[in-house]
């Protein structure tokens, strides 16, 4: 059987771990005795565009496109961070341009017998849909952003966090020494698990998430509240997707990708500028952006890409075709792609935020 496997979306920490362990549980010669079925696996090179593209009657566009994965070559990828396979946004089931037809020509063309994609509700979409379609598909968790239904985990999501906190406490001994509101925008598109984490973690004062709009002045009188006490510096942290009570989009242009996403960016700015604005208090913004898809891949990153990669190897031997790898209650398992690629798993602020102090809940239980 031939196995090929891709990376989508934003790439991360911890995707090489996860193709490195499917690689190497599917060519494992001590599991290979046990099984009544024999692989080899290829790595299609960004994402489904890969599959778009290659032309496989040509050895050149085989090289372009794919790369053949065994023991030797994935020995040390799960200590570096991105994608070796390199990612791409490209879909194939979009409207303007349908590619899903030649996606599955090429497929059958390489040979191709089941493949695992590794990405987001946008590559998993697009493996959901093939799997409609007939093909035999597999997914693997992964944003950072920590929005993907159906799992409670999802790869980079650890290393992004780990990132922002070090970051913040970067950020305060510089605050503290000028005795400065900092303001810290983090990604996290449509949910805010990554401030509200990154923030929590790093101890921020006041933190902002897209689940709930915010008030600018609420914003200043939690700042003023603490004017004048012993803490002369505050951290805010801002959701890049995070939304006011007066409606505004921060969007870094009017670029539209295949999947239909706007780039988010610039809330930090604003916000840094009104504090300025309304209360006197100097403000300074730091946008973290793509620092924290950056580096190599936190213990608990390498960890669940280990396991991930060896479910996804189980499930193919099983013919669990159709299904995302999940973490759940502490357990791996998995769960039907379709079920999850159709929401989001936004915060659920009853339970987790405080809509007063704009920050954690401090009642959990
Ligand atoms: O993939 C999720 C994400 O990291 C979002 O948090 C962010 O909005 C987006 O990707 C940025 O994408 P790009 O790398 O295309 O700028």
């Amino acid at each position: 059987m031939r196995i090929a496997v891709l990376t989508g979306g934003g790439d991360c920490p911890g995707l090489n771990g996860a193709i490195k362990w499917v690689t190497k549980t599917a060519l494992d010669p001590l599991l290979a005795k046990k099984r009544s079925v024999t692989f080899d696996v290829i790595g299609i090179r960004d994402g489904w565009k890969g599959l778009v593209e290659v032309d496989p009657g040509c050895p050149e566009s085989l090289t372009r496109h794919t790369m053949k994965l065994d023991e030797e070559i994935v020995r040390t990828w799960d200590r570096y961070g991105g994608t070796n396979l390199g990612t791409s946004r490209t879909n194939p089931f979009n409207s303007k341009n349908d590619a899903s037809q030649k996606v599955m020509d090429n497929i059958d063309r390489l040979g191709i017998n089941v493949i695992v994609a590794i990405g987001g509700e946008d590559t998993l979409g697009v493996a959901s849909k093939l799997h409609r379609l007939g093909i035999k598909t597999i997914g693997i968790p992964k944003t950072i952003d920590g929005d993907l239904a159906g799992t409670d985990y999802s790869l980079g999501f650890d290393s992004a966090v780990n990132i922002i906190m070090e970051e913040i406490d970067r950020l305060r001994t510089t605050a503290g020494s000028h005795n400065r509101i900092f303001v810290v925008e983090t990604m996290g598109r449509h949910a805010g698990w990554l401030a509200l984490h990154g923030g929590e973690c790093s101890g921020a004062y006041i933190i902002l998430i897209p689940e709930h709009r915010f008030d600018m002045e609420r914003v200043c009188d939690l700042l003023e509240e603490r004017r004048g006490r012993e803490i002369q510096y505050s951290i805010i942290v801002v959701s890049e997707g995070a939304t006011m009570t007066v409606n505004k989009e921060f969007c870094k242009d009017n670029k539209v990708d295949e999947f239909g996403h706007r780039s988010l960016g610039g809330i930090a700015a604003y916000i840094a500028k009104e504090i300025e604005g309304k209360t006197g208090l100097e403000t300074r913004h730091v946008t973290l952006s793509h620092l924290q898809r950056g580096g190599s891949p936190s213990a608990r990153d390498r960890l669940m890409a280990r396991w991930f990669g060896i479910a996804a190897v189980d499930m193919i031997v099983n013919e669990d075709f159709g299904r995302m790898v999940s973490y759940r209650h502490g357990e791996i398992t998995s769960v039907p792609m379709k079920d999850v690629t159709d929401h989001l798993n936004l915060i659920d602020v009853d339970k987790y935020y405080d809509t007063e102090r704009y920050n954690g809940k401090r009642s959990i239980l």
